[in-house]
């Protein structure tokens, strides 16, 4: 154990819970776990521990790689994959009593849940860490994290730079979390988004009172005219009401090949995943298509993240 590692037991609900430092320590991890499985070394540094992953929305990526983390590092797994209908929560129970049970059964819990400020009532309830995988239109710190280590991976530096963000800035977690940990690099961030589905005002105050230049707008060529960096968003279907409502901004904004060559030169476009029609796929073959190493450079900043919480490193 390292005395050096600052997320001993911590929780990781906001990604406000944690300081610069904090996180720079997890991408500098991230990035020696990378190395190691280049190396095909076997790592056994949570043999014996357990995580439990309890989903009670849709997931691929978050909840595969937090597994495929756990098992890189010779920890077990448990799932509750569909925990909103699988799980004793359709039967009633509170998340207090959930997190009650779980911190027996496990040595660290990821949850993703409907609820913002869920994973934030289950980690008042167990005494194990648990870590935020989604709550809602809340926030998804992870996200954030592996999309810093993105930036730095293909940019070598988070400092300085132009970020748009597109699509459903209003609902979209990932962007909630990604623009508070920007703040930390002074970056200049454009929102472009149309108007119903622009970032909450009250993120945006804050963002701009932690020191970020904050920029809306709804011209999408406009704003990629300054990127060094899109990070497009689906728009986020669940959280309408209606279809209607919902079919009346798909479509909004496509980043497609003929607008990445338009582009501020060597753009780098990003996108947490799934896409739906956002980012057309000619755009795929292009350098500058960053969105697949994006969800493989996950399984590392989460093997980072289990190793940390758990005092492995
Ligand atoms: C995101 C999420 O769940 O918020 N997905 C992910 O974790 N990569 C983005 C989304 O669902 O649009």
């Amino acid at each position: 154990m390292n005395s050096s590692n600052p997320l001993i037991g911590r929780d990781i609900v906001s990604i406000s819970d944690l300081s610069k430092e904090e996180i720079r320590a997890v991408l500098d991890q991230a990035l020696h776990f990378e190395q190691q499985l280049q190396q095909n070394q076997h790592l056994t540094l949570l043999t014996g521990r357990i995580l439990a992953t309890v989903f009670y929305e849709p997931s691929t990526r978050t909840r595969l790689s937090f597994e495929s983390a756990m098992h890189r590092l010779g920890g077990s797994v448990i799932s509750v994959a569909e925990a909103r209908t699988s799980s004793s929560a359709a039967k009633g129970e509170s998340l207090y009593d959930s997190g009650k049970m779980l911190e027996s059964y496990a040595d660290v819990i990821v949850q993703r849940h409907p609820a913002v400020g869920s994973a934030r009532a289950l980690a008042d309830a167990a005494r194990v860490p648990v870590i935020n995988a989604g709550d809602g239109t809340g926030e998804h710190p992870t996200q954030a994290l592996l999309d810093l280590y993105t930036i730095e991976r293909e940019k070598g530096t988070l400092e300085g730079l132009t970020v748009v963000m597109m699509g459903d800035l209003k609902n979209g977690r990932t962007v909630h979390s990604l623009a508070r940990a920007l703040a930390h690099w002074k970056a200049k961030l454009i929102l472009c988004a149309p108007k119903a589905l622009a970032m909450p005002g009250d993120l945006i105050a804050h963002l701009r009172h932690q020191g970020l230049v904050v920029i809306e707008t709804e011209n999408m060529n406009a704003a990629l005219a300054q990127a060094d960096i899109v990070y497009v968003t689906r728009i986020q279907q669940e959280r309408f009401e209606t279809v209607e409502e919902y079919m009346r901004y798909k479509g909004v904004y496509v980043v497609n090949e003929k607008a990445v060559r338009s582009a501020k030169a060597g753009m780098t476009v990003m996108h947490p995943l799934p896409r739906v029609d956002e980012i057309s796929t000619d755009v795929d073959a292009l350098p500058n298509a960053a969105y697949f190493r994006q969800a493989r450079y996950g399984v590392f900043v989460r093997m980072a993240l289990l190793a940390m919480v758990l005092g492995a490193v």
